[in-house]
């Protein structure tokens, strides 16, 4: 895009010559110039030339350099402003420069001299503009994809969707529960060239037994009790498209030979009826289970395991590309709280990154759903994060209590041994938090919580208690 790149100058100046002078140097080098006389005609120019660079006369008879700057850059912050100033006005540069001026050049001034502003200028904004256009490519591409992750593992998965995307090749799609299986396969189908034909997801572990196959076929009117009308079934619906079996490991045996005599046959035939009709649907399967070993145990038809996985498309878990969890964090920080400019404080990262993640993505995502929703403030601390996360009772009591004692009688323990352990080192509340082994926020939280006296003399907590 660097070759094409055009700069636009505007030249504000109340004296012709120098309108000019600075013009002939601007085409010189190939920018786009046009004048204006004063500040106040600058800016009403403005809407219709939106110039990448401007040159202002610091002094003017009405509105100053000073102050064009000040609503140049409050109007479009990414138009870089140099200043021309008579000799003895250094001071107004040096606050010219202050406001958000690239540079200042004293008058008179040689023609090199503005020539090499003037490129750097550009050269500024040229680079600007390149880095704002691969931040937007990277952004569509990922809210595109929806898949974020650097990690090579994560990075493979995606070439993988890229290969399979345009095929009809049944895939089966693996890893723990929220580890994106179903992210992976809307990719799949949504990114590919059959994007426009239907997608239909089936929960194969939440169908009731004896519904499955007529959600999967349909059925005819009357066909059993309370069949009171025809209906269609979800591989009919997803006819030319793809059919996604999520927990294809919960199907029962019964219903495995119906749905491998359909992938083979390439037909359905509703409850009920004795006609078929021909389908062609796209099978994306997804399981947490381990199907070869399902097989093996016989729980899982050998054959439609078989059928199901000609590619398999292994998602590791988050614990195997930790290294991507500030990104995710971050992805769902701006999902649920777009533009609120909320961080994640660093011991709250540490924590996030300690902690291995069970639920994977799913998990973080709840996690950063509900921080969102219970921090107050412009950053997520420990605190926002739940229990298991902040891993304190695991620090203070597990070590001195059976895992089954009662909450209350626990948190009455954990208040004793807060007091006493601020008791000993004589309200040093540094000390108390290192020999308590926590974080100093939680130690605040605990301390107003439990209205813990800081010192042995009895005094009162402080009215008001940092967080972090
Ligand atoms: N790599 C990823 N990038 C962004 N979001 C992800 C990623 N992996 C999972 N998610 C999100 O995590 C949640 C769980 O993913 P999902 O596909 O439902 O998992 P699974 O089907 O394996 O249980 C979804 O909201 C999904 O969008
Ligand atoms: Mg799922």
């Amino acid at each position: 895009m660097t070759d094409e790149f055009h700069v636009d100058c505007l030249v504000v100046d109340d004296q012709q010559s120098i309108r000019k002078l600075c013009s002939t140097i601007g085409k010189s080098l190939g920018f786009s110039c046009s004048e204006a006389e004063s500040a106040e005609a600058a800016l009403s120019m403005l809407d219709s030339v939106s110039p990448n660079i401007i040159l202002v006369d610091l002094r003017m008879a009405q509105m100053s350099g000073l102050e064009f700057l000040a609503e140049v850059k409050k109007r479009s912050p990414h138009t870089e402003v140099a200043i021309m100033t008579g000799f003895g006005s250094i001071e107004s540069a040096v606050q010219a420069m202050k406001l958000g001026a690239y540079d200042y050049v004293t008058k008179p001034f040689r023609v090199d001299e503005m020539k090499l502003v003037l490129q750097r200028m550009a050269e500024k904004v040229r680079l600007v503009a390149e880095i704002e256009y691969l931040r937007e490519r990277f952004a569509t591409e990922t809210q595109l994809h929806g898949i974020v992750g650097t990690h090579a593992r994560i990075q493979e998965i995606l070439k993988m969707i890229a290969r399979l995307k345009d095929t009809r090749t049944p895939v089966l799609i693996t890893g723990e529960s929220g580890t994106g299986k179903e992210l992976v396969a809307r990719a799949i189908h949504f990114r590919g060239m059959f994007s426009k034909r239907p997608f239909v997801a089936v929960d194969c572990g939440a169908l009731v037994p004896s519904l499955i196959e007529s959600e999967l076929f349909g059925h005819e009117r009357g066909a059993f009790t309370g069949a009171v009308r025809e209906k269609q079934g979800l591989f009919p619906a997803a006819n030319g498209g793809t059919i996604f079996l999520d927990e294809i490991g919960e199907l029962p045996l019964d219903m495995q030979a119906k749905l491998l005599r359909v992938l083979q046959e390439k037909e359905v035939r509703p409850v009920g009826s004795n006609r078929s009709a021909h389908v062609d649907v796209r099978v994306i399967a997804a399981t947490n289970r381990d199907l070869e070993k399902a097989y093996q145990e016989g729980t899982f038809r050998k054959d439609l395991y078989f059928r199901l996985n000609v590619v398999t498309v292994h998602l590791p878990s988050l614990r195997e590309h930790k290294s991507d969890l500030p990104a995710l964090a971050q992805w769902f920080l701006d999902r649920f709280a777009p533009d609120s400019g909320i961080q994640i404080s660093n011991a709250a990262l540490t924590a996030m990154m300690r902690y291995d993640w069970p639920g994977n993505v799913r998990e973080l995502e709840n996690c950063m759903e509900r921080a969102i929703a219970l921090g107050a403030g412009h950053e997520i601390g420990v605190a926002d994060l739940p229990a298991s996360l902040r891993g304190e009772s695991t620090t203070e009591t597990n070590t001195v209590l059976p895992a089954s004692f009662p909450t209350t009688d626990l948190e009455e323990l954990e208040k004793d041994t807060i007091q006493r352990v601020f008791d000993e080192v004589n309200g040093d509340k540094a000390m108390a938090g290192q020999l308590l082994g926590i974080s100093r926020a939680t130690l605040y939280r605990k301390i107003k919580r439990y209205e813990i006296k800081l010192r042995s003399d009895g005094s009162p907590l402080p009215p008001s208690v940092p967080e972090s």
